[in-house]
């Protein structure tokens, strides 16, 4: 029987090659974004069924997924991919923005994992694929640590539910990726910025400098994060946690090799 995956953010970068790779595979895709009136890619594809979903709308979330299940029957795999990353000082960030960081990428997949396990437990089975990043794991980058407190929030959460979800057969798996080539991630970045403070723009200049100085052919090839995402929905692949790239696989290699202490003070040497 032709098997059905269910992706969020997929007006762009990897949950876009992800719903074309699935699609081209011969599964059934239920691509979901917040603008589907804007696609033009995806329509092309006759097994590809575009649904809206702003994943921090939990009731949006309760009509995608109705939807989704209306239109396929059954849904085997769900990749909760929607997310965005906000930096600069936490002493700068909006209110809203901080609740935004939770609300897409901690709120979004909790929502959309509460609204497909009725489904699941009634299929006795199902998938839920977390992408989630090096910096769900570790910390690399001053500035970041609203985007690392979300990844490592998602880590928590799907560590957490492993064991409540197993004896129900819901398998859980993380994608812990790095900066891949061809997606809108840095121009969606929110910058937290204040007009008088001074104090921070030492580090500041620093990553700013690091992140203009990324050019397109240091990133990651996406087709192995989507190559990484089929073995674990065919189950070619059983890893929990799957890190790729070699920025991220170079951090965790160090991170577990040295006590905190001594990573904390190597990584903020690069920013001093
Ligand atoms: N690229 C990287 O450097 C990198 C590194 C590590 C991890 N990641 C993670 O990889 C995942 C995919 O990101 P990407 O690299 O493919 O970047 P991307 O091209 O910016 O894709 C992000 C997707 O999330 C969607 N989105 C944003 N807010 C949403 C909301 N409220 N509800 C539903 N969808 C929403 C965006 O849709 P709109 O078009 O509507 O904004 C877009 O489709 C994210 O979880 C990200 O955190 C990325």
């Amino acid at each position: 029987m032709t098997k059905t995956i269910f992706i969020t953010g997929t007006s762009s970068g990897l949950g876009k090659l992800t719903a074309l790779h699935f699609a081209k595979r011969g599964w059934n895709v239920a691509a979901t974004m917040r603008t589907p009136e804007k696609e033009s890619e995806l329509t092309a594809y006759d097994n590809i069924k575009i649904f809206k979903l702003d994943v921090t709308d939990v009731q949006q979330v309760q009509i995608a997924t109705e939807q989704a299940i209306t239109a396929f029957r059954k849904i085997d795999v769900v990749v909760n991919n929607a997310g965005a990353g906000s930096y600069g000082p936490l002493e700068f960030a909006e209110e809203s923005t901080i609740d935004w960081q939770f609300a897409l990428n901690v709120r979004g997949p909790i929502n959309v994992i509460r609204g497909f396990l009725p489904h699941f437990r009634a299929n006795k089975g199902g998938m839920f694929i977390n992408i989630s990043s090096f910096m769900g794991v570790l910390s690399a980058v001053p500035t970041g640590s609203l985007y690392n407190m979300s990844k490592f929030a998602l880590e928590g959460l799907t560590e957490g539910l492993y064991y409540e979800l197993k004896p129900l057969n819901i398998e859980l798996r993380l994608i812990e990726q790095g900066g891949s080539k061809g997606n809108n991630f840095l121009n969606s970045v929110v910058f937290n910025t204040h007009p008088e403070i001074r104090d921070y723009d030492g580090v500041v200049g620093k990553v700013n400098a690091m992140f203009s100085g990324v050019t397109e052919d240091a990133l990651d090839d996406p087709q192995a994060i989507v190559d990484a995402i089929h073995a674990l929905a065919t189950g070619e692949s059983q890893k929990f946690r799957t890190l790729l790239g070699q920025a991220g696989n170079d951090l965790m290699a160090l991170r577990n090799a040295v006590p905190i202490e001594e990573y904390l003070a190597k990584i903020a040497l690069n920013f001093a």
